[in-house]
């Protein structure tokens, strides 16, 4: 019989399924995402009682490792993080809950290169099914640099790990992807014709992490959980929209990576497109993964591919961000001293559909500024009348529903009101509900959901082949004129600001709007009369 995963899983969750029985192979046993992120998710997953009954996980890398050896390996990061400040810091770890999984954790030493890794792969999997009661079924976890996503799948299909069949009572076998999905149109189309060549759609897992975020799966239950929302979600009500991925990091040592992408490509088409999709899709049909997916499709297929004139990209100087003295990108580690990349991307894109006509939405991105935050700022047309102008004629306050994605996740509000006083006199102020007020914090690097989602087979929150390619699409104009024309002013923002000047006049030109300040909002957090 199998044993309590932990003490608090049995009271956890009670109305969340156990998935059933299945093996986690990661490829990339001892890189940095499998310590990082995808351990501590199945950690915690077992903290919650939420891992199959009947599990197994298979590490496969090229270094020299047993069972016993990676075991100790995740044990001695695992108990790294206790007491950190990361994804992952949890005060202790939960022995009971580690062992449980500790127990059920195998190595293989292989390259991926060689078609033997691939064979032997077959027999240590039947071993690990008979022992651990895994009924065939099978996750394929790439957690690997990206130049081994086809040659891995390619040697999955030549081996046969990957024909079964999904159906009731049928053994499965699944692929996980991690990003970056191909580095343009062209390659993203040749990987999928690649890996489709030994897989089913079905059976892949396209990762963007966004998606593993809680407070991006809230944007469709505030949209669509709620009726007060959805009459004001279109063109008649809304001005435009802003979309914020700010960032206090810089590249962080990932100088030869990021040399190679950039803001655009590291950032655009996969996670902040994820933000514009949840924004601007239409209400689905059900919560079946692919009516989901369809009704994001749709939102990029009407999308014009992006032109240059719409687009604007930055680069960081030396300064200081949050109080820390920081260097400029061309000087950072295995980064050219005249290199053209961008640290910071700012776009105009318009949905030519029948809810989005005319309304823009801004979408930009960057390392090094003022603060961390990723929000959806809605701002509202204004009231018809300028009733409360005193004849003035001064522009009324917008409204503005903005969602706060990380790090303070929760929604606010900003209306205007009656100042109190003889004089009617209108004053903004805000209505503010922060998760945090509401909910006990959880342990949650992300990868929960999406890893319980795999196990259980569905793909809600991935992408699929289309959505991906029309990501690539919609950016490729700018993609080609960057890289055809250099940039005269790089580094073109300081380090620990909000961005470039031409981010702000990409803006400025319709009609003189505005970005919102690059903070996280430390106004009032509920209306309480201390905040009067
Ligand atoms: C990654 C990018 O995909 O997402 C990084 O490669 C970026 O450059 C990161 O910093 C942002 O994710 P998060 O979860 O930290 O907001």
């Amino acid at each position: 019989m199998a044993t309590q995963q932990s003490d608090a899983a049995a009271s956890n969750n009670p109305s969340v399924a156990k998935p059933g029985p299945c093996t986690l192979v990661i490829f990339g046993a001892n890189g940095d995402l499998t310590k990082r992120l995808v351990t501590p998710a199945l950690y915690n997953l077992s903290l919650t009682g939420l891992l199959p009954d009947n599990f197994a996980m298979l590490g496969v890398d090229h270094n020299g490792k047993d069972d016993v050896e990676w075991r100790e390996h995740l044990t001695a990061s695992i108990h790294s993080f206790v007491g950190g400040t990361g994804e992952f810091d949890p005060a202790k770890i939960d022995e009971k809950a580690w062992g449980w999984l500790t127990e059920r954790m195998y190595y293989l030493v292989g390259d991926f290169e060689d078609e033997g890794t691939f064979t032997r792969l077959h027999d240590v999997l039947a071993g690990i099914d008979e022992k651990n009661g895994t009924a065939g079924n099978v996750i394929f976890y790439l957690a690997v640099a990206d130049r081994f996503f086809g040659t891995v799948v390619d040697q999955l299909g030549r081996a046969k790990l990957v024909d079964a069949e999904e159906g009731e009572g049928k053994p499965w076998r699944r692929v996980v992807i991690e990003k970056p999905f191909g580095h343009d149109l062209q390659t993203s189309r040749e990987l999928n014709v690649r890996i489709l060549q030994s897989l089913r759609e079905d059976q892949i897992y396209r990762i963007d992490h966004f998606l593993g975020k809680e407070t991006v799966q809230n944007i469709m239950a505030v949209r669509f959980g709620n009726g007060m929302f959805e009459p004001m979600w279109n063109r008649d009500h809304i001005d435009h929209v802003q979309i914020t991925v700010a960032e206090t990091v810089g590249v962080e040592g990932r100088g030869s990576f990021y040399e190679g992408t950039g803001a655009l490509r590291d950032m655009v088409p996969n996670h902040v497109f994820q933000l514009l999709c949840m924004t601007a899709m239409e209400p689905p049909t059900s919560f079946a993964a692919d009516a989901i997916r369809s009704k994001k499709v749709d939102v990029f297929a009407a999308i014009k591919s992006i032109q240059p004139e719409h687009a604007v990209r930055g680069q960081y100087d030396a300064g200081a961000v949050l109080g820390k003295t920081v260097r400029a990108y061309r000087t950072e580690p295995n980064v050219d001293a005249g290199s053209d990349v961008e640290t910071y991307v700012a776009l105009r894109i318009m949905i030519d559909n029948w809810r989005w006509a005319g309304v823009p939405f801004y979408i930009r991105t960057g390392k090094y500024m003022t603060q961390r935050t990723t929000e959806i700022a809605i701002r509202c047309k204004s009231a018809p009348t300028m009733l409360f102008d005193h004849g003035s004629g001064a522009a009324m306050h917008p409204n503005w529903l903005v969602l706060q994605i990380q790090p303070d996740e929760g929604i606010s509000v900003q209306f205007e009101v009656k100042k109190p006083g003889p004089v009617v006199e209108l004053k903004s102020v805000k209505m503010n509900f922060s998760y945090s007020d509401w909910f006990p914090p959880q342990q949650n690097v992300g990868y929960e959901t999406l890893l319980y989602d795999v196990m259980i087979g569905d793909q809600m929150l991935f992408q699929r082949a289309d959505q991906v390619e029309e990501g690539w699409r919609i950016v490729q104009p700018v993609l080609d004129a960057w890289a055809k024309d250099t940039p005269d002013d790089f580094p073109n923002y300081i380090a620990g600001t909000a961005g470039p000047a031409e981010g702000d006049a990409l803006l400025a030109r319709d009609g003189g709007r505005s970005w919102r300040p690059v903070r996280v909002d430390s106004g009032p957090r509920k209306l309480t009369a201390g905040n009067k």
